[in-house]
């Protein structure tokens, strides 16, 4: 029986996740689930083979380039990439994966909770009730915005956004996309495709954002665009805080030409952006789109089997570099 490789595991993971690692690795558990530091990443380094980061975890170039050779795999148990500089990952030979598609129906989920909460007022009106303020009642009261049969512009048409295209359906939303390349008819169901950003902001009665952050996305959604957007267009975010100019959407929150947002990201994580906060109408959530029991076990599971597959000399099925 071969010694069994080491990996570690800066957070804390699922319970069928860590049980599953525990069986086929030996394991280093930051049982205090503390984000990783550049320092712990750079130590671990040189007593592990592989490793489980989530987003919390930083490998930028000057962390990448103090790794030791020992490891050989970043298995993420994150879809999202950004913290990680593939560029230099792959230089230093170090095989890095994620996991798609496991997360994509729990963070559609999520974008659908805050797109009916931002327009329906859910924070106000959970306040008023919870705090005994609510003592009255009127036709013109906590009138929201009616999300059935409206526009909807799906900024990145990828798994996520494709799982939210289809709950979105289910409300006969007008599902309208910009994606770098357009979709078969049979994925595009019927969705309006817009071949640049612009032209999609125009119609996006609703605006939910569904694509990476990378160099080029970093404030996609910047004052020039949100000014493009339909007068009283709610937005969503349940990608990464990078793709906002949060300046930008809070002048456009405290004008009114944004009649609401639903945030999951912010530029600032943990912690938020406290100028929000002032805003019943900006609904948030700290980054918990994949917080399901089902999918924090898919999400381990994937990253164990991206491990195993490449510690028995094959292909990881999500390797990106
Ligand atoms: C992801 O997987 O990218 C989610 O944002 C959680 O990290």
């Amino acid at each position: 029986m071969p010694d069994k490789k080491v990996i570690w595991i800066p957070r804390r993971l699922s319970d069928a996740t860590l049980e599953r690692a525990r069986r086929d690795y030996e394991v280093i558990v930051n049982e205090a689930d503390t984000p990783g530091t550049a320092e712990d990443i750079i130590a671990m380094s040189q007593r592990v083979d592989g490793m489980i980061p989530c987003h919390s975890e930083h490998f930028s170039a000057d962390v990448v380039a103090q790794l030791d050779p020992r490891l050989r795999i970043v298995a993420n148990h994150s879809v999202g990439v950004d913290h990680c500089d593939l560029a230099a990952l792959k230089a230093a030979g170090i095989v890095v994966t994620n996991t798609p598609d496991v997360l994509s129906d729990a963070t559609a989920e999520i974008a659908m909770l805050l797109m009916l909460g931002a327009a329906r007022h859910a924070i106000m009106g959970d306040r008023i009730v919870r705090q005994g303020q609510w003592d009255s009642w009127s036709p013109s009261f906590m009138v929201g915005k009616q999300m059935t049969g409206a526009r909807l512009g799906i900024l990145g048409m990828g798994r996520v956004g494709r799982a939210f295209a289809a709950k979105a359906r289910g409300f006969d939303m007008e599902i309208h996309y910009h994606n770098r390349s357009r979709l078969s008819p049979e994925d595009e169901h019927g969705a309006i495709f817009h071949a640049d950003v612009e032209s999609l902001l125009d119609v996006s009665d609703f605006l939910s954002l569904h694509c990476p952050a990378t160099p080029d996305t970093i404030n996609l959604l910047n004052a020039d665009r949100i000014a493009r957007l339909p007068a009283g267009a709610v937005v969503v975010n349940t990608a990464r805080g990078a793709l906002i100019d949060e300046h930008a959407l809070l002048s456009a929150i405290k004008s009114g030409h944004i009649a609401g947002a639903g945030l999951d990201c912010f530029k600032v994580e943990p912690g938020g952006n406290a100028a929000f906060a002032a805003h019943e109408n900006i609904f948030m959530l700290p980054h918990i789109g994949s917080a399901t029991r089902a999918t924090r076990d898919a999400m381990g599971f994937r990253a164990l089997g991206n491990l195993d597959a490449f510690f028995a000399g094959q292909e990881p099925g999500d390797r990106l570099v």
